[in-house]
């Protein structure tokens, strides 16, 4: 089943007040807008961008750690296609490692097996890079890391998460011809 922009925000505005903390559907939204954006700059699909971004993180309807695979399961059991219930594994992880993330890695065979073999779509990697370039609002990638390491433990792979981050910021500059930051102009009053 096809999943619309539109019924994915649906989905996060139900979930308001359900949750722990509403921080994490001001950041889908504004993952999803900032996909949005940059698939309508490379000529791409702007609709499933922003769904994919919208829906990345519904996974912490249900539970904040875990959320992955919680996300995963949870549109699998909506019978949503696999694009949509993909994006909720893939967008914490770069380089097709579960080992390159921003939090802790821990062990889940089958989606350790899944990100290993998992070809990432042109979406994915937006959603990947927007994921690290959004809280609630578009800031730089570098600013978003920085905060997100000074607030949590240092972990073994941080640098090699980090230094994976730039080379997907640095393919987006070179697909678009431009640094990706001129799309979001108000990025400068996020600084
Ligand atoms: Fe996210």
């Amino acid at each position: 089943m096809k999943l619309t922009s539109k019924k994915s925000l649906e989905m996060l505005e139900e979930a308001r007040g359900k949750t722990r903390n509403d921080g994490w559907i001001n950041h889908s939204i504004c993952v999803g807008n900032a996909a949005g954006v940059i698939a309508k700059a490379l000529g791409l699909d702007e609709e499933k961008a922003k769904t994919l971004g919208y829906i990345h993180d519904i996974g912490k309807l249900i539970k904040f750690k875990g959320h992955v695979m919680e996300g995963y399961n949870y549109l699998k059991r909506l019978g949503y296609d696999d694009e949509y219930c993909n994006v909720c594994l893939t967008h914490s992880y770069l380089n097709n490692d579960v080992n390159c993330t921003q939090g802790e890695p821990d062990s889940i065979p089958f989606r350790t097996e899944f990100i290993k073999n998992h070809e990432y779509t042109i979406y994915e990697k937006i959603i990947n890079l927007c994921d690290l370039m959004c809280t609630s609002k578009v800031v730089t990638m570098e600013k978003r890391l920085i905060d997100v390491i000074s607030r949590r433990p240092q972990h073994k792979n941080i640098v090699y998460h980090v230094k994976e981050a730039l080379k997907l910021k640095e393919y987006f500059d070179n697909l678009l011809g431009y640094n990706v930051y001129d799309l979001f102009p108000e990025i400068k009053e996020n600084l």
